[in-house]
């Protein structure tokens, strides 16, 4: 199963815009469910980060995953897009007093705490509204993770998270809060990890903090060990879905969990990630001094990772349905900044204006990392189901009309 795309449908359509294949996202979502242990105690919090696109959000929610949410806005859109509360958690180092108050009076399971000013703030806030907040600690587990430095996060020179050195005193402090309940410990080493040694070393740190807490008498009902399995940016058609079930394998034998014990999950970009393409057209193909550019439509505003993290995405110009000769290009986008370059020295079949081009696996951090940099407006979003439901309307209308 991988995207294909309907390229005669696009051609009433303005560029650029995102095209979700929701029959690939769904068969992801059934892969993911099938390779969970089914003893129902792992848990998956869907990362709202990855994309929020609400026609995404509610898939997700229908699948029957929880979301996890990093502000006040992700939370009530999630609430909005059909997640129920008690399968909602909030992290993020800089929660606002809004943001905390939104949180409980939406009544989400959890807060994933990250410093000690902020559970006495949470602690606060929900006394005053009468309530208990759920919380997770943010442990710093200092477990490198083998990807780009800036999504790396479990390292101690990251902001995220509490010092395994501090974490008995939190503890101690959570325990004393008369509005807070201690739920559990959250973890999250990093993104687009591939190497599942690096979960591996996240396992073993869980045990150790484990038997510490076990020490003292402290078994938590939660162990959350975030997101971050990576999906394979240079063969999307080849490794569609991730391989969910060694991943999960990896967690089944290396973390200790104590009878009772859940594990949360917050996967993002292995859920979404492939089911989605920045679809553009070429504005112009340009003859440099030395080499061809190909101009698109699209640029860093709707998909900066290129420019960002210089990730890779792979282009294919899909206009091409004829074997043309191919040739090497650069493609760029409009954007008045010279890091605005999808590729160099790109392979395409001979390119010409108006072909239309896709960047795969776009589906995560994408549409939603867009922005409106040279007042460029955002880039919509088309789905295959919507694109199915107006063929569906069109023959309803010809029905009509005979
Ligand atoms: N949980 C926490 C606490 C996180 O910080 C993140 C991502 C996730 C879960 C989900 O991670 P995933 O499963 O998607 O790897 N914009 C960057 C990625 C930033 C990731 C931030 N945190 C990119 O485009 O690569």
């Amino acid at each position: 199963m991988h995207t294909i795309f309907p390229v005669d449908r696009f051609s009433a359509l303005d560029t650029p815009f995102y095209y979700y294949d929701f029959d690939l996202l769904r068969a992801t979502l059934a892969d993911l469910c099938d390779a969970m242990p089914a003893d129902g105690n792992f848990r998956m919090h869907y990362a709202v980060k990855a994309n929020a696109n609400p026609d995404v959000l509610r898939v997700m929610s229908a699948a029957g995953l929880g979301a996890d949410c990093v502000s006040g806005a992700e939370i009530m859109r999630a609430a909005d897009c059909g997640f129920s509360p008690e399968n909602i958690v909030f992290a993020g180092v800089g929660k606002t007093d809004r943001e905390i108050n939104i949180g409980l009076d939406c009544g989400i399971s959890c807060f994933n705490v990250e410093s000690e000013p902020e559970l006495e703030v949470i602690s606060s806030l929900a006394a005053s509204r009468g309530v208990k907040a759920g919380v997770a600690l943010r442990v710093n587990p200092e477990v490198g993770a083998h990807t780009h430095a800036n999504i790396t996060t479990g390292m101690a020179e990251n902001k995220f998270g509490i010092a395994m050195n501090n974490l008995d005193k939190v503890v101690d402090m959570a325990l004393s809060l008369p509005a807070v309940e201690l739920k559990g410990l959250h973890f999250h080493i990093g993104s687009q990890i591939l190497d599942m040694t690096d979960f591996q070393a996240l396992c073993n740190r869980v045990n150790e903090l484990q038997e510490r807490l076990e020490n003292r008498g402290l078994i938590l009902p939660h162990i959350n060990v975030g997101g971050g399995l990576g999906i394979d940016y240079r063969n999307p058609d080849g490794n569609p879905i991730p391989d969910f079930k060694t991943y999960f394998d990896t967690y089944r034998h290396h973390l200790r969990l104590r009878p009772g014990q859940t594990l949360h999950f917050e996967l993002g970009r292995a859920i979404v990630g492939q089911c989605g393409s920045l679809v553009s057209r070429v504005t112009y193909v340009k003859q440099g001094v030395r080499k061809q550019f190909v101009i698109l439509d699209a640029g860093m505003t709707d998909l900066i990772r290129p420019a960002l993290y210089q990730a890779y995405h792979k282009i294919e110009n899909i206009s091409a349905e004829t074997a043309r000769p191919t040739y090497p290009y650069d493609v760029v986008g409009p954007v008045c900044e010279s890091s605005d370059v999808f590729g160099k020295a790109v392979d395409l079949p001979l390119t010409r204006r108006g072909d239309f081009i896709a960047l795969r696996s776009a589906g995560a951090y994408g549409e939603i990392m867009a922005s409106g940099y040279n007042c460029r407006p955002l880039p919509e979003a088309i789905t295959s189901d919507s694109l199915r439901r107006d063929d569906d309307l069109e023959s309803m209308t010809e029905c009509r009309s005979l």
